[in-house]
């Protein structure tokens, strides 16, 4: 095993870190990416010193390196592969983004052309699908009817567990992208009580979700090009996000050889946690609860300031993004151009607008650097598209689906990827004794 003091990093490390522990030095290399951020490589630091980290929640923490998509989160900026996000407002499909992080590069124009052939060929569900949607009960949350379906994606196709090359990887790949929108749709018809419909092969990828989703056995829902374009829109933003929770947890579940099925199963579930993917089902019932006159918006954000009230100004906020949200700039542009356009004055928007000028004047949102984040505007929009709230969290997983596969597919292949199994500050009894019943208290 190479030794903390050696210079097994030399190549890409053009310092080193010194840890003093009581008597002793220690040495770590400091590596540095393609940005100039930087990391000490502290990969042999329980072997040398005995000692591990502590790091809640991870935010120190560099779990892996990856070349997918880069944030500085004090400047605003996100690209993917490179690109910045500001580039996709107008021009691309969806499609075409998903395979850009998948593969690596923007593709050609034969590769796209048969990803989007790929696309069409598999968004039918085995019938037996038909039946597992049955046994669901009506009011069962659409999250958790995705994730479960997804797995059963794996019981269908046990061919594509093993994926042997990246010809094998880009069909499973079209096989899930195309088939999450399948099942997203089912599973709001089946909220619903209402029939399923198909999908249209003639269709492109969002209209014919939305196809799914809202058209009816007499009559085909026609989709708006301002519909399509913000929701292709969405769909660009929410598409990775580097190390975020749901995506971290994709990695950690396929660290241990699961496939990429039941990975993204996995995936789902993280995100939809209310602190995550799930915020933006929680800015539009805070919104509704301002617009019912419960609170006015001066008074919400003095509640989200009073840390005895566990309430959040939900939207707000991030983990990476000190300066601003970039894909919170780009859908507030949409909501103000979508919303007046399909809905005429909503009252939401008004609130929304009133609620983000009081916390970016506010000394604690100041202080502590919370801005809007994607999902502040993002359930603006998609209540004006005609999308349920139960189904926002079902939409962001549909649009984090290339980030979660591509992640997936670098890890998989990146040659020394260990299982993902963090260490712990054991804080529980010492050694103790078992007691039989009749001798305990
Ligand atoms: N409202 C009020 N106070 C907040 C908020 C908020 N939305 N967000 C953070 N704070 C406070 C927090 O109480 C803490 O204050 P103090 O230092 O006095 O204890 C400080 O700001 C730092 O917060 P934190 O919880 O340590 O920050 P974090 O990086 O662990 O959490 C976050 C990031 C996004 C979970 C958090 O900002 C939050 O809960 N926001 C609301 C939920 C939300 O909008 N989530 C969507 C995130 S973006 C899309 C996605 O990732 O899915």
């Amino acid at each position: 095993m190479p030794n903390a003091n050696s210079d097994h990093n030399a190549q890409t490390a053009p310092d080193q870190a010194t840890l003093i522990l009581g008597e002793r030095q220690f040495q770590f290399p400091v590596i540095e990416g393609s940005e100039q951020e930087r990391a000490i490589d502290i990969s042999y630091l329980r072997a040398e010193t005995g000692h591990i980290t502590l790091d809640q929640g991870y935010g120190n923490t560099g779990s892996c390196q990856s070349a997918i998509t880069f944030i500085d989160g004090d400047r605003g900026i996100l690209r993917y592969r490179g690109i910045p996000i500001e580039q996709f407002a107008d021009y691309p499909h969806f499609t075409e983004v998903a395979l850009l992080l998948i593969l690596g590069r923007l593709p050609s124009e034969t590769e796209l052309e048969d990803f989007s052939a790929d696309l069409t060929r598999y968004a039918f569900l085995d019938e037996g699908m038909k039946h597992q949607f049955e046994g669901f009960p009506r009011s069962a949350p659409p999250m958790a009817i995705l994730s479960a379906m997804i797995n059963s994606l794996s019981c269908f196709h046990t061919e594509l567990h093993e994926l042997e090359d990246e010809r094998e990887f880009l069909h499973t790949a079209a096989h899930i992208i195309s088939k999450i929108r399948t099942i997203a749709a089912f599973a709001f018809r089946h909220s619903r009580g209402l029939p399923y419909i198909y999908p249209d092969p003639a269709l492109r990828y969002v209209q014919n979700l939305l196809h799914m989703m809202l058209s009816q056995p007499y009559h085909q829902h026609v989709c708006p090009d301002i519909v399509r374009k913000a929701l292709n829109l969405i769909f660009i933003l929410h598409a990775d996000h580097e190390q975020n929770c749901s995506t971290s947890t994709v990695r950690m579940v396929g660290s241990s050889g699961a496939n990429l099925f039941a990975s993204v199963a996995a995936g789902v579930c993280a995100l939809w946690g209310p602190l995550h993917g799930g915020a933006n089902v929680e800015v539009l019932s805070m919104l509704e609860q301002i617009h019912e006159g419960n609170l006015t918006p001066e008074e919400y954000v003095k509640l989200a300031k009073d840390k005895n009230s566990k309430v959040r100004l939900m939207g707000f906020g991030h983990r990476v993004y000190k300066n601003f949200d970039p894909r919170a700039q780009m859908l507030a542009k949409v909501a103000e151009e979508l919303v007046p356009k399909l809905s005429g004055d909503d009252p939401l928007l008004e609130i929304a607008r009133r609620l983000e000028d009081i916390a970016l004047t506010d000394s604690y949102f100041v202080e502590r650097q919370l801005y809007p984040n994607v999902d502040f505007y993002s359930g603006i929009i998609l209540r004006a598209i005609g999308i349920p709230t139960n189904m926002f969290t079902v939409m962001f997983a549909i649009g984090r689906l290339p980030g979660w596969i591509a992640h997936w597919w670098e890890q998989n292949q990146t040659a020394g990827t260990r299982i993902a199994r963090p260490r712990q500050i054991y804080t529980g009894e010492t050694r103790t004794d078992y007691l039989p019943m009749e001798d305990r208290a």
